[in-house]
């Protein structure tokens, strides 16, 4: 029988690593989950029911508590605040290192140490003294480790998350997996433990549209599990990745026609009318309109690719009108797996207009529209949501521009144009903000930025918590399709 690995979570805030657990297919048990944050601990205990949450400061662990969970793996993401790039990288001086530095000092003196151990951090905790600590503590318990980079967007994800992994290991290493003691940053995953991610997307996709108070749709399960053992067999081929998105979307049921009926009903339609009164620009954007529209075939992504940009203001696809300092802003290697991921709209919830009302941007956030990263459902990729998502627009997190009319698109876009290259917006008025209004912008929900993080469909939140604390928690949690993959390639044997 295999071994019950049982974990301690320590910083578990409302339970990425946790969620990465399950979704890693490991026997496990949390033994104990530690985090000082009432509403992510409310959030914690609503989703995980039967599991001991201590809500106290990891500072005042001690040696013998530790010792009598007898605990085989410790998973944490420590407070990032003190490693941020655009933070003032206080470090071992930042008083929220204090309870990791605390962690370290224990470590050594255990008599029962783990065998497995995971951290995350921002990028930029790679060049910290903290990092050079937690190496010489693990050396000193004899673990093998080895550090990574890693982005949502290289597993096919469209949301930039770079984050700094490092996955330790006391036991002997199978030399056939070694990924361990490279001292190098490693910018990818061995390919044994390669994800079948476009399944489970699939899978949670199948969920989401087509759930029913009835429960799942039988003919799509049957349509799934026929797609399972094709992925399977893919994905033993470790080629995954050639499983085309148009099966994909003929599951999840955003199939060409669809999209273009009726699919997406923030979508408003182009008819083609009244084409011969716009200028040459506005038809190659109705041309661009189009192929948008249509959720691009394979066909159509490569008769197209040159000359038609999404229709959408201030994308990726179309930097030039981007803020410089937003750009930088972006991780660098973004541009790099742009194109390989799956589509935004696989991750966006299938509602009425009704409900995402009160996700509208109001009229005071549209002032800040030129530095705002303005996404569409046929885009590949989200800038990283951060805790800030809602309170701040330059750089905190994408905007969904709902329509796609091809005139208020240019509109928007030539507003947006000139006020970049003026670097001013600041004598918009009214005449401005309606250009912006016909956009009909919003933000992600709550549960579309979970679904980005890959949190399961199981995944809720108490009814008495805001949008504003579900964005702060979620900006503040990780990745649970990376970090479950870690898990993976940690325990393999
Ligand atoms: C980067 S977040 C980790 C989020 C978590 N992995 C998740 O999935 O939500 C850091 C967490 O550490 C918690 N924290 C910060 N200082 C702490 C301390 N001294 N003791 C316990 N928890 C702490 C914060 O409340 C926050 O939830």
């Amino acid at each position: 029988m295999t071994e019950i690995i049982r974990v301690l979570e320590l910083y578990s805030g409302i339970g990425g690593m946790h969620c990465a657990l399950q979704d890693s297919g490991i026997k496990y048990e949390v033994v104990a989950a530690i985090d000082v944050n009432t509403t992510a601990n409310k959030i914690y205990r609503h989703n995980f029911k039967g599991t001991y949450l201590i809500e106290n400061g990891i500072e005042k662990l001690t040696v013998t508590q530790i010792d009598r969970m007898k605990i085989d793996m410790i998973l944490m993401s420590p407070p990032c605040q003190p490693f941020t790039r655009v933070g003032k990288k206080l470090d071992i001086d930042d008083l929220r290192t204090k309870s990791f530095l605390h962690l370290l000092d224990l470590l050594p003196q255990l008599t029962h140490c783990p065998s497995y151990i995971l951290v995350e951090n921002v990028k930029g905790f790679e060049e910290s003294q903290t990092r050079d600590l937690l190496i010489k503590a693990l050396q000193k318990c004899q673990f093998h480790l080895q550090e990574y980079m890693l982005t949502p967007l290289q597993f096919g994800i469209p949301n930039s998350r770079l984050r700094y992994y490092m996955i330790a290991n006391r036991l002997p290493v199978n030399p056939n997996y070694s990924w361990s003691n490279t001292e190098q940053l490693c910018y990818s995953v061995p390919s044994v433990v390669q994800p079948n991610l476009r399944y489970k997307i699939l899978c949670d996709t199948e969920k989401r549209c087509y759930h029913t108070d009835k429960g799942v749709n039988p003919d799509m399960i049957s349509m799934l599990n026929s797609k399972k053992e094709e992925t399977n067999s893919l994905s033993q081929n470790s080629d995954c990745e050639n499983m085309s998105e148009s099966k994909l979307d003929e599951c999840t049921g955003c199939s060409k026609n669809k999209c273009e009926e009726e699919d997406w009903m923030f979508v408003s339609h182009n008819d083609g009318e009244g084409e011969s009164s716009k200028t040459n620009e506005d038809q190659v954007l109705a041309k661009r309109l189009k192929t948008k529209h249509s959720c691009d075939t394979e066909e159509e992504k490569h008769s197209n690719e040159d000359d038609l940009k999404p229709l959408c203001c201030m994308c990726d696809n179309e930097n030039r009108l981007m803020d410089e300092s937003q750009l930088l802003r972006q991780d660098d290697e973004t541009e790099v797996y742009h194109g390989k991921c799956l589509q935004l709209q696989h991750f966006l919830e299938k509602q009425s207009a009704e409900y995402f009302k009160k996700y509208k941007l109001p009229d005071k956030d549209l002032k800040r529209f030129i530095v705002m990263d303005v996404v569409f459902p046929c885009i590949r990729k989200t800038i990283c949501f951060t805790k800030r998502y809602g309170h701040y627009m330059e750089g905190a997190g994408s905007i969904i521009q709902m329509s796609t009319e091809a005139e208020d698109v240019t509109r928007a876009c030539q507003l947006k144009m000139e006020a970049v290259e003026k670097k001013n917006n600041k004598n918009w008025g009214e005449k401005e903000i309606d250009i912006v209004r016909k956009l009909q912008l919003r933000y992600f929900s709550p549960r579309e930025i979970a679904n980005l993080l890959c949190f399961p469909e199981t995944f809720d939140f108490p009814e008495d918590v805001s949008t504003i604390q579900k964005n702060r928690v979620l900006g503040n949690s990780l990745n649970v399709h990376v970090v479950s993959v870690l898990i993976r390639l940690l325990t393999m044997k």
